[in-house]
């Protein structure tokens, strides 16, 4: 059974020990009208990811989903996922971590001074509206935080193994502060996440749906697309376009 999880953030925090999956909570709760809606628990059974992967989620991590009922056209909604990012990064950081973020939306904290890095959190952004109009966005998060090495997925690392355990309600509520900030700024979203890039000045190979890229990733736009310089100009890769990145 769901709990009220009582926070001083601008959101209703409804808490499962084990659900399915945060983000099918929340597009219920979206789709019945909630807004400014989240739900966490300690333990995701059904857990996803981007492009229909499965998402570990034991007990112990911060799985989170915000409803969110933006007056923005959908072209926008990228920027409620590059925001979620800087969030995320941000409370990482307040517990210790050298939490950068990797194009598009992965949290990561780098190994060496090669591009190298672990994976600590990832964000999966579902929405529902027309083409002019966004009526709902249903922003997960999810964040290895209180998880053993072992436990955790090839090429992933946690707030634990980085930094000892953190106090998940503070967490929670730091990351939520800081979302509902940038929700009210986005304009100051691209700048807080450039500040945090691990990305930027490295060269980088995209596979985009329409084939591969290779060259230096040099610049984020305002609508938080990616702009690589190639050896045939510049090309701007849209976050839904990109299937994978990784540093050459
Ligand atoms: C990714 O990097 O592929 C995105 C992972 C998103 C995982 C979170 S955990 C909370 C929310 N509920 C889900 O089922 N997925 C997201």
């Amino acid at each position: 059974p769901a709990v009220e999880y009582e926070l001083e953030a601008p959101f209703s925090v409804e808490y499962h020990d084990s659900v399915g999956s945060t983000n099918d909570r929340a597009r219920e709760l979206a789709t019945e009208g909630a807004a400014d809606a989240a739900v966490l628990a300690d333990e995701q059974v059904g857990g996803r990811g981007r492009l229909e992967r499965e998402w570990a989620a034991p007990s112990g991590g911060v799985w989170l989903s915000v409803v969110s009922r933006p007056a923005i056209a959908p072209a926008k909604a990228p920027l409620y996922t590059l925001a979620a990012s800087v969030a995320t990064a941000r409370a990482a950081r307040e517990a210790g971590v050298d939490a950068r973020i990797k194009w598009p939306n992965d949290v990561v904290v780098p190994v060496g001074d090669d591009g190298d890095y672990r994976k600590l959190a990832g964000i999966l952004t579902e929405m529902e509206g027309e083409t002019d109009r966004v009526e709902w966005l249903v922003v997960g998060i999810g964040v290895n935080a209180n998880i053993e090495a072992d436990a955790l997925p090839d090429g992933a690392t946690s707030v634990r193994e980085q930094a000892g355990d953190v106090d998940r309600r503070r967490f929670v509520q730091r990351l939520l502060e800081e979302f509902d900030r940038y929700r009210s700024d986005l304009e100051g979203v691209v700048p807080a996440w450039r500040e945090l890039a691990l990305t930027l000045g490295q060269q980088v190979r995209v596979d985009r749906r329409a084939g591969e890229i290779v060259g230096e990733a040099v610049d984020v736009t305002e609508s938080g697309a990616l702009v690589v310089e190639t050896d045939d100009g510049r090309v701007t890769v849209a976050a839904g376009d990109c299937e994978h990145l990784r540093p050459v």
